[in-house]
């Protein structure tokens, strides 16, 4: 049976979700393990994916680094004084998880209760040249310019901006599996902007930094980005046990760049949970088609659910991701 996962699977189409939003911003959720932990579970309850994934922002640590920024509704992260050279780049502190961060492995030993081996727990970090995206910026952007400008300009900086958070994340992220986490994604949503000279150059080394050190732990390393169709033979190289990609390349084309020794995960675009459910099914039967019942493919959106999405589709197309791989199975078998 295909497991199936998705991507902001705990978020604002959900209406108990919506409820807890009434009372409490997305931080200080973040900061609430009880919270935090109901939530991150409420998709296996409501959805029956087989995994969770922990309800926090790739923000949140920069907090622990003395980086101030706040979450502005419908803009996302903004970074008070954003880093746009080498003295605010040193400036940057270290992260210790468990002083840092103690409510997210609290968040984390809480939702593994609360699942009781129903379904995986994944932990999550920003990848160090998203991160370093939002840090530079201050907030989202289009075309990544001051970003792009300090790793071209000043690629001393660029450096040791993407050492440190490559070394925070790495830290984090073992916190996370000593605190229970079965697997982590790294999100390197906003990769997409480079080309794969600059991403080797740039930022390969710090994102295999961080795979290599989190070789030992044996947990499953997921690495996603979107927009990676020309990225994915370097993201490769960089590490992971399993590749997320988006809906602009077609998996079955995905997972042959990456190599059919990892797995892959992807790639519906959310957009189709918009529309009517004999679409959504075909959509999905496509995917399911091009992967041809090739052993390690996990079902996924090609990047987060859309606030609109209606949850009954989401139901729906859980059932049919499960009930026609698991009917493939029982033809194998006979
Ligand atoms: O979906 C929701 O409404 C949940 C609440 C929320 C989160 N972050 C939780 C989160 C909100 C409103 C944010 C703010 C935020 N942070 C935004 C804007 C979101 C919006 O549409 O208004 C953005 C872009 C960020 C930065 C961020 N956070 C990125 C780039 C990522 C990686 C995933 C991605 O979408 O590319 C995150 C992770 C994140 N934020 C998660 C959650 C629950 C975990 C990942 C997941 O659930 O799949």
């Amino acid at each position: 049976m295909t497991p199936i996962w998705f991507m902001r699977q705990a978020g604002r189409y959900l209406a108990g979700y919506r409820k807890i939003r009434e009372k409490h911003d997305v931080i200080s959720i973040c900061k609430d393990p009880e919270l935090s932990a109901r939530i991150s579970t409420l998709p296996v309850e409501i959805l029956d994916v087989d995994a969770a994934i922990l309800f926090a922002d790739i923000m949140l640590p920069l907090e622990g680094m003395n980086v101030k920024f706040e979450i502005k509704e419908g803009v996302g992260p903004i970074v008070k004084e954003p880093i746009r050279n080498s003295r605010s780049v040193r400036a940057l502190g270290d992260l210790e998880p468990n002083s840092d961060v103690p409510f997210v492995l609290s968040s984390i030993k809480q939702a593994k209760k609360r699942l009781n081996g129903r379904a995986a727990l994944i932990g999550f970090a920003g990848a160090p040249f998203t991160l370093a995206s939002y840090l530079v910026e201050g907030r989202a952007s289009r075309d990544f310019a001051k970003t792009k400008a300090l790793m071209y300009r000043d690629p001393e900086a660029w450096n040791l901006l993407m050492e440190k958070l490559a070394l925070a994340m790495t830290s984090y992220l073992r916190a996370q599996i000593r605190a229970g986490a079965d697997a982590v994604q790294l999100f390197d949503s906003w990769i997409g902007c480079l080309n794969s000279q600059d991403y080797d150059q740039y930022v390969l080394p710090y994102s295999r930094r961080i795979f290599n050190e989190l070789e030992d732990t044996k947990v499953p390393r997921i690495h996603f980005g979107t927009g990676t169709s020309s990225l994915l033979k370097s993201m490769r190289q960089a590490g992971g046990d399993v590749f997320g990609v988006d809906w602009r390349i077609p998996i079955d084309i995905a997972w042959e760049r990456v190599g059919h020794d990892v797995a892959i995960q992807g790639n519906l675009d959310p957009a189709v949970l918009l529309a009517d459910f004999s679409f959504v099914e075909s959509r999905a039967a496509d995917i399911l088609r091009r992967v041809n019942r090739a052993p390690g493919h996990i079902f996924n959106l090609g990047h987060g659910m859309l606030p609109d999405t209606h949850p009954g589709n989401v139901i729906k197309l859980v059932k049919y991701v499960h009930g026609l791989t698991q009917k493939q199975i029982r033809e194998r078998g006979s």
